[in-house]
């Protein structure tokens, strides 16, 4: 990777990104392939990762975090991504999709409950707010969330709920006034020991299958006053709020799987022969190889761009809706586009689970899907764009 001069980075960025490839070639690197095959969940490389301070990273240190910038955050994530997609997405839901929403909308008592263990790595945290019937049209939630008295009463089913199976605290959406559409939904801080929450069947998935997702389920689920993440009907904001931050994480993620499988063609192709020559000496393969790094190199930009935007929001409050989309759509069609070359110029061995390439390939598309599919970032995209909504 190239230090892009526009985005000079500091000491601490690139100490944090070293630390961050030593410790995924260390350890993530020799245990990814065994994971992606079995679906087990890495509890212990992620508890690892948690001591170095990879799960909080632009947390306060006094809420258990690094206390580091958003491109910081970006720089390890695209690290761990490299080496593994599974561990990534774990990583980038704690940092964003949890933390940041909790530091951004709670309140210190919050904070000191539900961000503390999660930024420090000891628990793990999710973001609840798909439904079976409710994906990309996410202002249609069916979860109902009753007060009475001191507590919501929370009932319904929640589904792809990336760490559903292992997280110890869930920030969760649902509908307190079913009558004001999306101004009436809410959102909630839920602590998994408690009675009413179940864990539902856990996702079969093509690729990041070391990350557990599963459906949640509330049944007469008690949650107290003082648990309600904001105020009532603030839930749909928050949600699309959070979800901004979370989409330069997944673009991130899409740029670390695509590093990869680049270098691995890169590779490939000066070592592989053919017809009398190394195969990266045909145009047919050389072409390719531009366009796969050009387009990298292109999505990081757009990440590190929307990293300063969300920098800048901190600010002034500013939404950066429309880099963080931009960033995502780029990102995550250049690691479709990226792995699938990868796998062509590999040939059968890009077929082959003997290498890394076929799992780069399974693990890229989900980036196109989750945290807003393509086209909802086309539509956030446009929408910015000719001002139609
Ligand atoms: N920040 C702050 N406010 C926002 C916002 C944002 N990014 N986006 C919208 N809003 C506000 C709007 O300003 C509007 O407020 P007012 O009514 O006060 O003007 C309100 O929210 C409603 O906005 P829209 O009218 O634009 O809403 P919409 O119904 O047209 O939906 C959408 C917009 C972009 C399609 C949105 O529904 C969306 O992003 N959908 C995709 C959901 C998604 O990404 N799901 C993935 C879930 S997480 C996951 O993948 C699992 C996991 O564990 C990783």
């Amino acid at each position: 990777m190239s230090d892009l001069a526009i985005f000079p980075l500091t000491s601490e960025h690139k100490m944090l990104r070293d630390a961050a490839r030593d410790f995924a070639q260390k350890e993530i690197a020799p245990i990814a392939a065994e994971f992606d095959e079995s679906g087990e969940f890495p509890a212990k490389t992620i508890r690892k990762m948690g001591e170095m301070g990879f799960m909080g990273i632009e947390v306060p240190e006094e809420y258990g975090g690094s206390e580091m910038d958003s491109l910081a955050y970006m720089l390890a994530l695209e690290e761990i991504c490299k080496v593994d997609a599974s561990h990534g997405v774990i990583m980038s839901v704690n940092n964003s999709l949890y933390c940041h929403g909790i530091m951004k909308f709670g309140s210190n008592e919050q904070r000191e409950k539900f961000v503390v263990p999660v930024a420090s790595g000891q628990v793990i945290g999710a973001y609840s707010l798909t439904e079976p019937m409710s994906g990309s049209d996410a202002g249609t939630m069916k979860t109902r969330a009753v007060r009475d008295g001191d507590v919501y009463v929370i009932n319904g089913r929640k589904s792809w709920v990336t760490s559903g199976p292992v997280a110890e605290y869930v920030v969760l959406f649902a509908v307190t006034a079913p009558e004001k559409g999306q101004k009436g939904i809410s959102a909630f801080l839920i602590d998994s020991n408690q009675p009413g929450f179940i864990r539902g069947k856990k996702e079969p998935k093509l690729g990041i299958r070391a990350s557990a997702t599963s459906e949640l389920i509330f049944d007469n689920y008690r949650c107290p006053v003082e648990n309600r993440l904001g105020e009532e009907g603030e839930g749909f904001k928050i949600a699309m709020t959070v979800l901004d931050a979370g989409r330069i994480g997944i673009a991130s993620q899409a740029l670390g799987i695509a590093e990869a499988a680049y270098e691995a063609a890169r590779q490939y192709a000066g070592e592989r022969e053919a017809f009398g020559q190394k195969i990266g000496q045909f145009q047919g393969t050389g072409f390719k190889i531009a366009d796969m790094k050009t387009r990298i190199e292109a999505s990081r930009l757009l990440i590190y761009n929307a990293a300063l935007a969300k920098e800048k929001s901190k600010q002034d409050g500013g939404r950066y809706s429309l880099e963080a989309a931009m960033a995502k759509l780029y990102a995550s069609e250049t690691a479709m586009f990226v792995t699938h070359q990868a796998v062509q110029i590999h040939g059968g061995m890009g077929y082959s689970k003997e290498l890394p390439v076929e799992r780069y390939f399974r693990d890229a598309k989900i980036t196109e899907i989750y945290e807003g599919t393509s086209e909802i970032q086309r539509l956030v995209i446009s929408r910015s764009e000719l001002g139609s909504k």
